[in-house]
């Protein structure tokens, strides 16, 4: 098989960079690190697909692999990674046992690095599952089962489908389980509307496009007035984030604590989607109602949180964490494309040669909204119109 562009993160990269860096996260520049390479493809086998990548949007593992803020994932996979996890692609061959694709199909990717026996994933694609290969290249082979058709008709452009193969499911993930676990503790005619809260990101607002698809109120307390623009045109109440200083002190917490109550009634929040970016766990947890649910599927840097057991199982409420959705799960989002997903882009498509300089804005937290490169130049015409 060919050799291809792709990038990639090298160990010597990481510790120059690091280096440069001071040894301070924040002063990364990952531009620095996700470089360009060349990868050999491997050997189409029966059940592969050879496929072209179109598009694909940037996720935060990469960040935490480029940065090794959490562990050192080019290190323990040998010195090298092949990163990118969620992209668009058009199918140009097939191996002899798949008959769900064809050539010139439009497909998207999941994540799901390797199921355990009940489905869920044990590793993720492209970063800890063994020998996997990501898709921030030109083209890629890859097992059919990674893969589902892309649904072209859902009303989404080009660039709203390629924002969600990742995020849709860890947000569809959550709200299944999120809503499960307070079902459990409170059945629908003792509260048949819950008040909503997600950090901003971009799965916590696909999380509260699922809340508000089903009737409830929705709350995004972000820090970025155009993503919480966006959002409020769906109907999403927004919560700025910054005027209680990103939870700084206590008495900043206390402040959005009663802001919290304000804006429901004194009951609080039933449902909190937590990502676990920056010091919001604490807000996260003060926020909640009776019997509410915290679910997260972030990393804290520190990787550790706290909290006062007394007053969470006085309050029962329940604490939950979650990775990404299982095989099953991921083809069910991805129904919900354009009838409940409507995902914010960032004004900017990067072009290909950019993809490093959008994961270095993404690190700086200065996007508009979920990060997208154009991968492909000549597009098929399947999704020409697809293209604002
Ligand atoms: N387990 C999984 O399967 C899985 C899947 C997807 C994502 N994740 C994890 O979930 C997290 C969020 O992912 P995402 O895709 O939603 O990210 P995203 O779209 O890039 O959004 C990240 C958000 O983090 C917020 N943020 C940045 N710095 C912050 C700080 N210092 N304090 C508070 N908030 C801060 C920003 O919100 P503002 O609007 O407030 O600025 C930003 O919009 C990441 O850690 C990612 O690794 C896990």
């Amino acid at each position: 098989m060919p050799k291809v562009p792709a990038y990639s993160i090298t160990t010597d990269a990481i510790a120059t960079e690091a280096e440069r860096a001071g040894g301070d996260v924040e002063n990364i520049d990952i531009s620095n690190v996700l470089k360009l390479d060349e990868l050999e493809l491997r050997e189409m086998g029966p059940d592969d697909v050879h496929m072209r990548i179109l598009a694909v949007s940037c996720e935060h593992n990469i960040q935490h692999a480029a940065t090794a803020d959490t562990i050192n994932i080019a290190d323990v996979r040998g010195g090298r990674v092949f990163p990118g996890n969620s992209a668009l692609g058009e199918v140009l061959a097939v191996g002899e046992r798949v008959t769900k694709f064809k050539a010139g199909d439009v497909v998207i990717t999941h994540c799901n690095g390797g199921p355990d026996k009940y489905g869920f994933p044990t590793r993720i694609w492209a970063y800890d599952a063994e020998d996997s290969v990501g898709w921030y290249g030109k083209e890629s082979v890859v097992g059919a089962w990674q893969l589902i058709h892309a649904p072209l008709e859902c009303g989404l452009n080009l660039w709203e489908i390629a924002a969600l193969p990742l995020r849709a499911p860890t947000a569809y993930h959550m709200w299944r389980r999120a809503l499960g676990i307070y079902r459990i503790k409170v059945p629908r005619e003792r509260q048949g509307t819950l008040n909503v809260m997600g950090f901003g990101g971009g799965v916590s607002e696909l999380f509260l496009m699922n809340a508000i698809a089903e009737g409830h109120n929705a709350y995004f307390c972000s820090g970025s007035p155009a993503r919480r623009d966006a959002l409020e045109k769906l109907g999403i109440q927004g919560i700025d984030q910054k005027a209680f200083n990103r939870f700084a002190s206590r008495d900043d917490v206390k402040a959005f604590s009663k802001e919290v109550k304000k804006v429901t009634g004194g009951e609080g929040m039933h449902l909190v989607c937590d990502m676990l970016r920056g010091p919001v766990f604490e807000a996260g947890l003060q926020a909640a109602a009776r019997m509410g649910v915290n679910v997260s599927s972030g990393w804290q840097l520190s990787q550790v949180v706290q909290y006062n057991t007394t007053v969470m199982s006085v309050k029962q409420v329940t604490i939950d964490h979650t990775h990404y959705e299982t095989v099953e799960g991921c083809e069910a989002a991805t129904e919900l494309y354009g009838r409940v997903y409507k995902p914010t882009i960032h004004e900017e498509v990067y072009a290909w040669e950019d993809l490093p300089r959008a994961h270095h804005e993404m690190h700086l937290n200065v996007q508009t909204g979920i990060p997208i490169a154009r991968v492909a130049d000549d597009m098929p015409a399947a999704v020409k119109g697809l293209i604002p």
